[in-house]
């Protein structure tokens, strides 16, 4: 395997594929090159594939044990690449992170309790809260020239009334991979006001730069009782679809209410191929996650180094960590409706609108560069020539 391997193109039309065949439907224009949703473009690593085959070419497909569901893996990857070692016991199997995200919400707050998140962030983190009927409370990110940063005044304010943070590190859609004194800063007040937090770190291994990814839950024991962690395969090994993560709870009795949740709902269960692919990835899928990396590093300096040559009204900073580029495109003057029907009906590329961010993510786009860097050159391409169309 070489770098090159993530050059290939794989059709994925007519695979089912929401990003790409539903591209033209949602974003109502045709031919539509789609950069959106967070999955890569990518084969998933040989070792994740062979361990799917193989358990197909089992043929028997009853249910598998609870005793049997690839913790142990997860918890050597995290000691190796986050140097954190969780007990197996305080892991729990969820069918996909924004399930735990909706379980965590149900389980540990009532109707109408306050609810922190941090825009522009995830859309799922206001529907949760939103669809279990919580109130959402916003601490907006703080953004200086491109750089954001946590608000922890405005947080400190509004912890004292609220139940429950998700926190999302790295974070979608902003790249940023928070550092130890900002996470202790977010956990003294956290701990001061006695709030949870769901730390959602499904993008923990995707870190970019020199940067390194702290899980909050390993900062102190103390604080770990406070915190309920999401991990998953799926964004950085391509997994999305077997809709396979774990939730890691110390606190014994923090998790018993979450596992009673669980059960209640009938969800404490993972579907075979997903059990297999992640321990396939967590055992066997550093080599091609360094290849990864690589090759994101270079989309990303690609990247941004097109827009600020080619396209200077649009504003970009390098992500510190995931897949995901944050354009800052309030230069152009238009409305969030009109720059998302720029980019899909004059360019021809399919990109999250930031508005779905929050209101702080008006005027804003997210770009997936979770793609060969010919899909990436394409679709560069064609906002080159939409932008120079429209004379900015
Ligand atoms: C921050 C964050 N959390 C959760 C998810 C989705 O998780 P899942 O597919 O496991 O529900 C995403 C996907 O983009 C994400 O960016």
């Amino acid at each position: 395997m070489t770098a090159n391997h993530f050059d290939t193109k794989i059709n994925r039309h007519q695979s089912g594929s929401v990003k790409w065949d539903d591209a033209d439907f949602l974003f109502g224009a045709e031919g539509v090159l789609p950069l959106w949703v967070a999955d890569t473009d990518f084969l998933a690593p040989a070792p994740v594939l062979e361990a799917i085959q193989k358990r197909a070419a089992h043929g028997v497909f009853g249910y598998p044990s609870p005793r049997h569901q690839g913790f142990k893996a997860l918890q050597g990857w995290l000691k190796k690449r986050h140097n954190w070692e969780p007990d197996e016991a305080w892991m729990v199997s969820t069918p996909g992170v924004v399930t735990a995200l909706s379980v965590a919400i149900q389980t540990f707050t009532q109707p109408g309790d306050k609810i922190i998140i941090q825009p522009p962030v995830y859309p799922p983190f206001f529907s949760s809260v939103q669809r279990n009927g919580r109130q959402i409370i916003e601490n907006p990110l703080i953004n200086e020239g491109g750089n954001y940063r946590i608000d922890f005044d405005d947080l400190a304010r509004k912890a004292k009334d609220a139940k429950l943070l998700i926190f999302c590190n790295p974070h979608n859609p902003v790249g940023r991979v928070w550092s130890k004194e900002e996470l202790k800063e977010l956990t003294a007040i956290c701990l001061q006001n006695n709030l949870l937090i769901v730390s959602d770190e499904i993008h923990s291994d995707l870190i970019l730069q020199e940067h390194r990814h702290i899980p909050l839950s390993s900062l102190s024991q103390e604080l770990a009782a406070r915190i309920i962690t999401c991990m998953a395969p799926s964004k950085t090994f391509n997994t999305a679809g077997l809709y396979t993560s774990t939730v890691i709870i110390s606190d014994a009795e923090v998790r018993k209410q979450f596992t009673d949740s669980v059960q209640t709902l009938g969800i404490a269960k993972n579907n075979v191929f997903g059990i297999a692919a992640q321990e396939a990835a967590y055992l066997y899928g550093e080599p091609w996650l360094e290849q990864l990396l690589v090759y994101l590093e270079g989309n990303a300096d690609f990247l941004t180094g097109f827009v600020a040559e080619k396209l200077p009204k649009i504003k970009i900073k390098k992500p510190e960590g995931t897949y995901l580029a944050w354009l800052d495109c309030r230069e152009l003057g238009l409305t969030a409706d009109q720059l998302g029907s720029f980019f899909a009906n004059e360019a021809k590329v399919g990109l999250n609108n930031g508005a779905t961010f929050g209101q702080q993510g008006e005027g804003f786009m997210r770009l997936n560069f979770g793609c060969s860097r010919e899909v990436l050159r394409e679709a560069l391409e064609r906002i080159k020539q939409a932008y120079k169309k429209e004379r900015f």
